[in-house]
């Protein structure tokens, strides 16, 4: 540590400003910056998600995400399962920053109507987020498509029985005979869909084939996938904690049946992807020019194989993509460096939108810390799966689980970040930036009072180049102090005490 280096203690709950001369004032600052700041653009030059003061802004979430009906998960807090004021309250002390909200598709019971009760309640609960300082990914969430095919994800009258031959049906030729179906096309009884490995179903002729319907607008569905967006958009087009629309959850690639060259890493993007997130793009626009728009491609790309983004402008999307092993072959740090790659070539920005984030045996364990320390490394945005596994048997997160959600790091960066990094045993955090003194708005960081139950010390070098300011009792704000050059390299440790 230099001597030169000033350590001033904030205390959790208490406000302790440096007695050297500054004219900033924090308090005026955020009396007039009330709430989360919006969230609509990327910088195409440092391929990073910037918000409405310019800030590079970093995101450290989870996946609330309901697979069947009623499609949201209930109130009352109920570890697992619920998302009600309770589990916000707990995200927000784990210092969880973003949510991605599944939004079922199912929501239009009978073709161009939509149920508007589901919508109000997911609007109410990105509400509940926002009050907590938490952002929503709206995600459109789909697994396996449809309930015809053991999935989720459209309304039944999306799939038609007759679309492929009755020999042909779900699961073909994962099983030979396909399982029986009840008047609705359903595959009866339902515990037949635990005799298959949902992710290798993929591959069935009859998933292959919806799919592909789907992205060549077979009667209109891919419009009828367009307008949903169009509706999602209205609802939320006003709405300040949006950082994206998810167009659409591991979107697979087609009729990989009869079009196998399809398989083909990347193909399927340009192939089949691109023309539909190009239309539902078109349909957000139509209301909402302002919120980025998140793409995924195919779940097992190695490089994107889009041809460009949606609408072809990167300052306005996000390339959503998740990482596990299987299907990714190479490890967190290489899927990660090749998205980078994407994002030079697509002049956009990336999210890791998923990756394993339960309990599971060592090697699990040890790939999660690759993946949380990787991240930090390549200072990348990411959001776990999933919050529902949070919890243990005594209603209390995995302490685990609980260290990964709540590690230090910068969510907003006034000016250009070089680096940072958070060490799990210590809980010492380190950033380095170039920091804009006359951008205005505070540096925040998330320092999460799980983490620093005791509170923390800020060390900075130079001395005394930050008016330090303890915004709640997650948030660490630093201000330029009144000598602070432009473009000076700052860093910040805090240690806990
Ligand atoms: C509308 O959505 C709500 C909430 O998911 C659900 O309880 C209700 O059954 C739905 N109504 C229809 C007609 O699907
Ligand atoms: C979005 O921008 C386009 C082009 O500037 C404009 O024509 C359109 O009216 C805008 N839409 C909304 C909803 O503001
Ligand atoms: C659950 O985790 C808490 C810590 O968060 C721990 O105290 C408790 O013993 C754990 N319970 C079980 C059953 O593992
Ligand atoms: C500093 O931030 C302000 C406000 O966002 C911006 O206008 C300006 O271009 C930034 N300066 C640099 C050097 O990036
Ligand atoms: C942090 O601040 C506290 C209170 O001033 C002090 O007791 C402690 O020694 C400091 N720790 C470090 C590592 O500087
Ligand atoms: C942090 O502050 C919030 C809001 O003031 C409060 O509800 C919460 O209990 C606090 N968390 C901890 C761990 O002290």
């Amino acid at each position: 540590m230099h001597l030169t280096s000033v350590i001033i203690t904030a205390l959790a709950g208490f406000n302790l400003q440096q007695v050297y001369a500054a004219t900033v004032d924090p308090k005026s600052w955020y009396d007039q910056h009330p709430g989360l700041a919006r969230i609509n653009k990327v910088d195409q030059s440092s391929n990073q998600i910037v918000d409405e003061f310019g800030r590079v802004r970093f995101f450290h979430g989870t996946n609330v995400v309901m697979k069947e009906s009623p499609w949201y998960r209930p109130s009352g807090f109920s570890p697992g399962n619920s998302f009600g004021l309770q589990d916000v309250q707990n995200l927000r002390d784990l210092g969880v920053n973003s949510i991605r909200l599944g939004h079922h598709a199912s929501a239009e019971p009978v073709r161009g109507q939509y149920n508007m009760t589901f919508m109000d309640i997911m609007k109410q609960q990105t509400k509940m987020a926002e009050d907590h300082g938490i952002y929503v990914l709206v995600d459109v969430h789909q697994d396996l498509l449809a309930g015809q095919f053991c999935g989720h994800g459209v309304p039944p009258w999306f799939v038609k029985k007759g679309w492929v031959s009755s020999a042909f049906m779900y699961p073909f030729p994962t099983k030979l005979i396909p399982f029986p179906v009840d008047s609705n096309g359903m595959p009866t009884p339902p515990s037949i869909c635990g005799t298959v490995n949902w992710g290798l179903t993929y591959t069935t002729v009859a998933v292959g084939n919806a799919f592909g319907r789907l992205y060549t607008n077979y009667d209109g569905l891919g419009d009828a996938f367009a307008s949903y967006w169009k509706l999602l958009a209205t609802q939320y087009s006003n709405t300040n904690n949006i950082i994206g629309y998810n167009l659409l959850n591991e979107p697979w690639v087609g009729d990989s049946y009869y079009h196998p060259e399809l398989l083909t890493p990347g193909v399927a993007d340009h192939e089949m992807m691109e023309g539909l997130w190009n239309s539902a793009a078109t349909q957000i626009r139509s209301v909402d020019n302002n919120t980025l728009i998140w793409f995924e491609g195919s779940t097992y790309d190695i490089l994107s194989g889009f041809n460009n983004v949606p609408l072809g402008d990167g300052s306005k999307t996000v390339q959503s993509f998740h990482y596990y092993n299987p299907p990714q072959v190479g490890s967190v740090s290489t899927t990660i460096q090749n998205r980078l790659k994407d994002n030079q070539r697509l002049k956009t920005a990336s999210v890791m939108t998923e990756f394993t984030m339960w309990m599971g045996d060592a090697n699990q364990m040890s790939g999660m810390v690759d993946a949380v320390t990787s991240a930090d490394t390549y200072m990348m945005s990411w959001m776990g799966w999933a919050y529902e596994n949070l919890y243990n048997s005594s209603r209390m997160p995995y302490p685990e689980l609980q260290a990964h959600y709540s590690r230090a790091y910068p969510t907003a960066v006034a000016g250009t970040p070089t680096s940072f990094k958070f060490d799990e045993s210590t809980a010492t955090f380190n950033l380095v930036y170039n920091i804009n003194a006359s951008n205005g708005a505070p540096t925040e960081i998330m320092l999460s009072p799980l983490t620093y139950p005791n509170g923390y010390n800020v060390t900075m070098n130079p001395a005394q180049s930050l008016v330090t300011y303890t915004v709640d009792n997650r948030t660490l704000a630093l201000f330029p102090a009144d000598s602070t050059q432009d473009g000076t390299s700052i860093t910040v440790t805090i240690t806990k005490n």
